[in-house]
């Protein structure tokens, strides 16, 4: 196998990079990342990659279908503004069309950002008069990121466009050492079909046109045909890049790994079974169906606790339906709100850390 990060200290990248084509743009925006990182590495700026929202797994080469996740980038943009508001940089790697950081107010299909605008008395648009406070704070944020340029918008896709950008920003973030933080919140697929068993066109659902799958010279089996009326899919694992970016890509950054589940049984468990697995310094663990108000951090000292949003303090949109007899007591808490200082609080130590053996 080919050692592709040069040093030899690291463990070789599996085949995957190999065997998996590099997408289109990738160089495009690994430039755009080097210059960014470039400038806040000058500044002595601490850089957070916050990955957002999920990856899909194509089953045709010209893509008409493909398996998905449920993520909408919630974590991902909210954390980001967060991170921001804490003096971080941000390089946010998201899947395209999810939420954004500062937009993702008046993006949702609850919250369109027509539902807040009005006409005046000379018939020109503008925003209503009950939204004016909160949206030219909003406004005011996000012009500051623009302005200060801290935050960088990278779009994938499909989950090989992650893989390989998360990779390549990983090179880039090397020379932050201890200043740069990943921040993995995005849903990544744990399942894939590789590039070797991809066939080019639509798979014909008709049994008429369908592929005929013998005599095919050696090629592997596609990983999903038709047989007779039914779909057949057959995935294979998508590599553990989280094991690769603690031992190779990025051995000096802080890296945060976020833990989804559904049983609450195993969340805890399994939480500290990657924290032990991928020896990194921090997973936070949350279930599907309460991941708005509540998480759990999972640190490698051993500590274990929950941060939990109360009840009268979440937003309504939040609470499927059951706000009738829960008032609120202030203003809706964002969850991230909390997480973010926790983590940065956690990367100072680390920093301090590394400082101290120096
Ligand atoms: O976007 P939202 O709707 O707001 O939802 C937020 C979220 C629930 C998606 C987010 O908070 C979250 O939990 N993200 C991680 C989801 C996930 O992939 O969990 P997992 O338990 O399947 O994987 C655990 C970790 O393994 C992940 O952090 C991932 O970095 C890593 N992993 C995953 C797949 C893979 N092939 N290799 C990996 O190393």
């Amino acid at each position: 196998m080919v050692q592709q990060n040069g040093n030899s200290e690291h463990p070789p990248d599996p085949d995957y990079f190999q065997t998996n084509p590099k997408p289109h743009n990738l160089d495009r925006q690994i430039t755009l990342a080097r210059s960014f990182i470039e400038q806040h590495a000058r500044a002595n700026r601490r850089v957070a990659l916050v990955t957002s929202g999920g990856t899909t797994v194509p089953l045709e080469n010209q893509t008409v279908r493909f398996i998905d996740n449920f993520s909408a980038g919630t974590r991902g943009a909210t954390s980001a503004e967060y991170f921001l508001e804490a003096g971080y940089a941000v390089i946010f790697l998201h899947r395209q069309f999810s939420l954004l950081p500062y937009s993702r107010h008046y993006s949702h299909s609850t919250n369109c950002f027509l539902d807040f605008m009005t006409y005046n008395d000379v018939g020109a648009v503008v925003v209503e008069s009950e939204y004016q406070q909160e949206m030219a704070q909003v406004l005011s944020r996000y012009r500051k990121a623009k302005e200060e340029n801290t935050l960088l918008l990278l779009p994938f896709t499909t989950v090989n466009e992650y893989l390989w950008l998360l990779r390549g920003l990983a090179m880039q973030m090397r020379p932050l050492s201890a200043n740069g933080l990943f921040y993995l919140a995005a849903a990544v697929s744990d399942f894939f079909v590789p590039a070797e068993r991809m066939v080019e066109h639509k798979i014909q659902s008709s049994e008429d046109f369908q592929e005929d799958l013998t005599n095919r010279n050696g090629a592997k089996a596609p990983a999903a045909h038709m047989e007779g009326k039914r779909l057949v899919i057959d995935l294979d694992p998508v590599p553990k890049f989280l094991k690769l970016l603690v031992d190779g890509w990025a051995p000096q950054s802080m890296i945060v790994s976020f833990k989804l589940e559904t049983d609450p049984s195993l969340l805890a468990k399994k939480a500290r079974y990657a924290l032990e697995k991928y020896s990194h310094h921090l997973v936070i663990g949350n279930m599907l169906n309460t991941r708005k108000w509540e998480v759990l951090f999972v640190s490698a000292d051993g500590g274990e606790r929950w941060i939990r949003v109360p009840a009268a303090r979440r937003s309504k949109s939040i609470t499927n339906g059951n706000l009738d007899d829960v008032h609120l007591q202030g203003p809706a808490i964002e969850i991230e709100s909390w997480i973010v200082p926790e983590v940065a609080k956690e990367h100072t130590m680390m920093i301090e850390k590394t400082k101290s053996k120096h």
